[in-house]
């Protein structure tokens, strides 16, 4: 029987969400709520499926057996928290939007709470769901690599939006910050410069130093001034046995093995299934992927791009806005 699936936010991104949901035979769609009305009965309508204007009664009509929360809030995260528990609490799984959540505390509760009823709990983490990324991954767990020396991660976009001054590290790097420790694991230390873009009132841009507990250095440019159409991202990870960059998610991603004047190379192609058109596919092959190990019953800690990782993102980033403000280096 297919998985009963409601969508918690109908903004933008709740929408994608739910257009993947509703081309997925695995799972049915069954509700979509937003506190807006327009924006629920909008979304109800072009899908149709029921509209509601809060989440408990949603949870309490439809009982769905996973929930997508895509709500967003001040620093992009702040209505992630209340939603989670009560779609957890109504015995639901979970996929939350990034960041977790903008405040660590409640961040924490969210995992607790997901552990605590054995739900499986995942975060939006999509730039870690495409092949050439998997590719990557593969070649570190398969020691191509080997003992890791460094990580240098961009992520440039345009987004002129004026928020908290920590938009833009709250924001935006949970992504940057989880593709790096997918690659290179838990950060132990991290210290933090930034820059504010021209007429700008919040921290645009950041250079962050890091320490992974491996004893690998990391280092992460991001910024939130750059021109729309050009590369967002870049991924390079440097071993013993071997260095890859990992260009735009999907686009790109090339190993250059120590010793060895042959590199290889992975393109994203312009036929077939692997190939990925857009952004858009990151979501498709994120969401499906997590209710696909719903559906088989996986166990929460075989979640990939989990709770827990979006928790342990964001104390990465907490910690790079108290170096930030007390000029000092963090240790995690
Ligand atoms: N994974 C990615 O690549 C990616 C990209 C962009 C945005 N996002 C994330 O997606 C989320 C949504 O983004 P958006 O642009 O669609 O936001 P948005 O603000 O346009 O939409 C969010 C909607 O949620 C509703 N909402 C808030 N609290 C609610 C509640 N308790 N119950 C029901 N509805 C509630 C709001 O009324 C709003 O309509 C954000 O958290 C953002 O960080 C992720």
């Amino acid at each position: 029987m297919a998985l009963r699936v409601a969508v918690i936010g109908c903004g933008h991104i709740g929408n994608l969400h739910a257009d993947i949901y509703k081309s997925f035979p695995l799972v049915q769609l069954v509700g979509v709520c937003d506190l807006r009305h327009d924006r629920a009965d909008g979304a109800a309508q072009r899908l149709g499926v029921p509209a509601f204007y809060d989440a408990p009664s949603m949870l309490q009509a439809l009982a769905p057996d996973l929930c997508s929360v895509a709500t967003g809030g001040y620093e992009y995260g702040s209505d992630h928290y209340q939603p989670t528990i009560q779609a957890l609490e109504a015995g639901c799984h979970v996929l939350c939007e990034k960041p977790i959540c903008n405040t660590i505390p409640e961040a924490e509760k969210m995992v607790e709470c997901a552990r605590r009823l054995k739900r499986c709990f995942g975060i939006d983490f999509n730039h870690r769901f495409t092949p050439a990324a998997r590719l990557a991954k593969k070649w570190v767990d398969d020691g191509l690599i080997g003992e890791q020396l460094f990580v240098n991660m961009c992520m440039w976009i345009c987004n002129p939006n004026e928020s908290s001054p920590y938009y833009m590290i709250k924001a935006l790097n949970p992504h940057s910050m989880d593709v790096m420790r997918h690659f290179a694991g838990d950060v132990e230390a991290v210290q933090c410069f930034c820059k504010k873009g021209p007429g700008r009132t919040i921290w645009s841009n950041m250079q962050l130093n890091l320490k992974f507990r491996s004893g690998a250095l990391g280092h992460l440019t991001a910024s939130y001034d750059m021109a729309r159409g050009h590369p967002m991202e870049r991924c390079e990870v440097a071993g013993i046995k071997g260095r890859f960059v990992l260009e735009d998610m999907w686009r790109e991603v090339t190993l250059y093995p120590a010793d060895c004047l042959t590199k290889q190379v992975y393109t994203n192609p312009v036929f077939g299934p692997d190939r990925y058109r857009d952004f858009g596919d990151t979501f498709r092959v994120r969401i499906q992927t997590f209710a696909q190990l719903v559906a088989d019953g996986a166990a929460p800690e075989a979640i990939d791009g989990s709770g827990a990782d979006g928790l342990a993102a964001q104390k990465v980033l907490q910690a790079a806005i108290d170096s930030l403000e007390q000029r000092t280096i963090i240790t995690l």
